[in-house]
């Protein structure tokens, strides 16, 4: 008996031996949180019992639950940048969601891969906001900025052999936000245990100095931290470069010198190498593992891609040598219905809807993206320009960024630079987006100056920009001429004055347009309005509408396609986000935003066709608007606007037709910048068909496309829906997987019996969800709805919505039910594998 018990403990004792055969393990804390909204300095304590609190997954946005309050971050201030000269008391400007205040959450673990002698980081993607963090009741690491990742050593506080207990304590401020910034752990949390010799978090540099069609040179730096007594020379890093089918394409070996300051520096020849580009994202991985002598410590993979950018003055952006305009939009982080959550599924839906417009570039306004948003424009193909504050030293908001500026900063900075140096997508650095400090000609080119400087050392292939927004000011005292990249935020008409006394020789349209409007909403007369707001909070879907400081879509467009010193712009915004109702500051219930191209609930509103007529030559655009449904307008003047790729088009009502338009290409910035072109839509006839005469009567528009020869290549109709009918369920992927976070997006359109979507409806639908499934959030996209995004009923807003189903973690068949008042209704099967 005796003899067994001491085999049986000499075997436990050589489990953790077995599990250290794996020299880097990553976990990811997903499951078993608990989390609350109390504040409690017990709550830390190793032994706190949190069992009454809620069991909740992370990434986890603790606000998006809501209710929505008007009283929720209600900022009494005068928005400055906006005009506003006077205090005003602002109710949905961060989106009118509970994510003031303090939350907890705990977690405890098992690490049964650690034992002494091991070293273990933990690393947060994000965490909102002023994250303290207790490993086992003592305090590991504090980190304020809420969007940027971090990591803590938990090396000295975690327990081998025993349950450990992880607590993470956050603290949103009130007025810390001009926009809905989620709350709590939003993004995912890792643990990853090292050997004492390994690459630390972020430690290696790769970089790409010379890209030619038959080879490229990869050069890549690695970090090695070893423990004291050891030398460099004792280690040795191999590495691999693996194409995207895991062949390896190069390797390398490299011997540690005594010399070498902790870095070793390897270069490898890649033999005709695939470039990435949007177009192609073509991946690599360079796989390295560290040995001492012959035992093996660390095991490392940096994804990569093999390209080559250049700024060349008065030509513009180049990728791998070729000319490129940036075709970007503006995202927030958030995704509507979802809060600030990184989910990939959600993350990708927009990729996919964005790369169907044209879009080429997204600018992570105005703050460092999760990891999961980077990976994916890797792997999908959509530039980045990664940014990384709102604020410097002057304050926007109260409790803004400008607090933590001096001691904070260059962290931040380097956090985000070392993040994400080695990914493809990313092209640019964004330092900063209207900082107040522009306006102070001591301060803000040297702040620029500072800023630019540590993104080149940690980072020298890149160009570094900022958005700013008062041109004068920025080209009078340097700090436009400090930048790689000057970095306009509108004004456009501004460009050529700025272009003259700059030395780049070149433009960036960093924010453009802010045109505002709301999916299927239409208003008369057509004409162009600046901040105008109307008794049910929306703003006309004609596309006419913007803010006091912004334009029109095609008084951006005008410009990167005519002068080639302009490198092309970032449209504020691509989806619409929470927060910022502007032009309804004040007008609760109005809480998120008008100015996507794209709506809350990823639908996209006639803009999304003006955008893709433009950038998507590749694809066929042909798209009319309004709907068709004016009960009481019989006889009444409803202009008629087309979107299309093709140059002509004639336009039907009812069979009789109402004209062809061609698009006026002899229009230029020149002859379109008087008022009176302003007010006719001049530049708009470069690039839209505009019918602006035509009579509403009950029936059929219809559109017959011509081709530059004159040929009719193209038609498409619209007819004046019936009653509502049938409930049509369309979701973007019918296969998902049975991970418990992948999601289908399902549009809901109330339809009449031919199927014509009915442009007026406003049913109420009722969702079950059957199978291995659940109803995850929804959204319909008006942006004064303040209807619960989780409870499985909404209505729909211009007869659509988006409904959000989840996977569980058990594979099956998945049924979505819809159910509307007098509606047939709609049911939908998809798959989880
Ligand atoms: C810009 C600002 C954005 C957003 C936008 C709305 O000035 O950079 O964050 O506020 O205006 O038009």
């Amino acid at each position: 008996m005796k003899t067994r018990c001491k085999l049986l403990v000499i075997i436990l004792s050589l489990l953790p031996l077995l599990a250290n055969a794996q020299v880097r393990i990553e976990r990811t804390f997903e499951k078993g949180w608990k989390f609350t909204r109390e504040d409690n300095t017990d709550f830390s304590r190793k032994e706190y019992d949190d069992t009454q609190w809620q069991s909740v997954t992370v990434p986890h946005d603790w606000a998006i639950y809501g209710p929505f309050s008007v009283n929720n971050d209600k900022q009494n201030v005068a928005i400055t940048q906006d005009g506003q000269k006077e205090a005003l008391e602002h109710a949905g400007r961060t989106g009118g969601l509970p994510f003031v205040g303090t939350g907890w959450y705990r977690l405890a673990f098992d690490i049964p891969e650690y034992s002494p002698g091991r070293k273990a980081t933990l690393l947060f993607d994000g965490a909102m906001s002023h994250a303290r963090v207790y490993i086992n009741g003592r305090e590991a690491g504090y980190w304020p900025y809420g969007y940027n990742s971090f990591y803590v050593d938990a090396t000295p506080y975690l327990k081998a052999g025993e349950k450990n207990t992880l607590a993470v304590r956050l603290e949103n401020e009130t007025e810390s936000s001009r926009w809905y910034p989620g709350a709590g752990l939003y993004r995912n949390v890792h643990l990853v245990i090292n050997e004492d010799a390994h690459i630390p978090t972020w430690g290696t540099q790769l970089t790409t100095p010379v890209v030619k069609k038959d080879y490229a040179k990869v050069n890549l730096k690695t970090t090695l931290v070893i423990p004291v007594g050891k030398h460099l020379a004792d280690y040795s890093i191999v590495t691999e470069l693996k194409d995207r089918n895991g062949k390896v394409v190069a390797t390398d070996k490299k011997q540690g010198g005594n010399f070498d300051e902790g870095i070793f520096e390897q270069e490898l020849i890649v033999t005709l190498p695939a470039l990435w580009s949007p177009d192609a994202p073509e991946l690599y991985q360079a796989v390295s593992k560290v040995y001492e002598g012959s035992t093996l410590k660390d095991e490392y993979t940096t994804p990569f891609g093999i390209r080559s950018i250049e700024i060349i003055p008065d030509k513009g952006f180049f990728l791998n040598g070729e000319r490129i305009v940036f075709r970007g939009v503006c995202n927030h982080h958030d995704l509507g219905p979802l809060g600030g959550i990184a989910n990939e599924a959600g993350i990708r839906r927009q990729i996919r809807i964005l790369k169907d417009m044209g879009c080429n570039a997204i600018r992570t306004s105005h703050n460092m993206p999760a990891p999961e948003l980077i990976r994916a424009c890797d792997e999908m193909g959509m530039m980045v320009m990664a940014e990384s504050f709102d604020e410097w030293k002057s304050a926007k908001v109260q409790n803004g960024y400008h607090k933590q500026f001096d001691e904070w900063v260059e962290k931040d900075l380097v956090n985000l630079i070392q993040h994400y140096r080695n990914n493809p997508s990313v092209v640019m650095w964004c330092i900063g987006n209207e900082v107040p400090d522009q306006w102070n000609g001591d301060r803000g080119p040297k702040l620029s100056r500072l800023l630019q400087d540590i993104c080149h050392r940690e980072d020298p292939t890149r160009p570094v920009t900022q958005g700013m927004d008062a041109p004068d000011a920025v080209v009078n005292n340097n700090m436009a001429a400090v930048m790689d990249v000057p970095g306009f935020n509108y004004r456009p008409h501004k460009y050529q004055t700025s272009y003259k006394k700059l030395p780049q020789q070149i433009i960036l349209g960093s924010e453009t347009a802010s045109t505002v409007s709301s999916r299927g909403v239409y208003k008369f007369p057509v004409v162009r309005r600046s901040m105008q707001k109307y008794d049910d909070h929306q703003s006309s879907s004609y596309d006419v509408e913007h803010c006091g400081w912004s334009n029109l879509p095609e008084d951006d467009f005008i410009w990167h396609e005519d002068f080639p010193y302009c490198i092309g712009e970032f449209v504020w915004t691509g989806f619409d986000y929470l927060g910022e109702p502007t032009p309804y500051y004040t007008d609760w219930p109005s809480h998120s935003s008008l100015f996507g191209i794209i709506d809350l609930a990823g639908l996209p509103k006639d803009r999304y066709y003006l955008y893709r007529s433009h950038w998507n030559k590749n694809e066929e655009t042909l798209h009319i608007l309004p709907h068709w449904n004016w009960e009481g307008r019989e006889g009444e003047v409803t202009p008629v606007f087309v979107y299309t790729s093709y140059p002509s088009a004639e336009l039907f009502i009812n069979g009789k037709s109402q004209g062809r338009r061609t698009k006026d290409l002899s229009v230029t910035i020149d002859n379109s910048t008087d008022s009176i072109s302003t007010a006719d839509f001049k530049r708009q006839q470069r690039y839209r068909l505009m019918w602006m005469d035509t009579k509403y009567e009950l029936g059929t528009v219809k559109v017959v496309a011509y081709d530059k020869n004159g040929k009719a290549v193209a038609e498409k109709e619209m007819h004046t829906a019936g009653k509502p009918h049938h409930i049509e369920l369309i979701p973007d992927r019918s296969q998902i997987k049975a991970d418990g976070r992948d999601l289908s997006f399902v549009t809901v359109r109330v339809v009449d019996k031919d199927g014509n979507l009915c442009p007026l409806a406003e049913n109420e639908i009722r969702f079950k969800v059957k199978g291995a499934g659940t109803y995850r959030a929804g959204a319909n996209g008006n942006p004064a709805s303040l209807e619960s995004f989780q409870l499985p009923r909404m209505k729909v807003f211009s007869g659509m919505m988006t409904a959000i189903i989840s996977s569980t973690d058990k594979p099956g068949k998945i049924t979505l039910e819809a159910i509307g008042k007098g509606l047939v209704k709609g049911v939908l099967t998809i798959e989880s594998k």
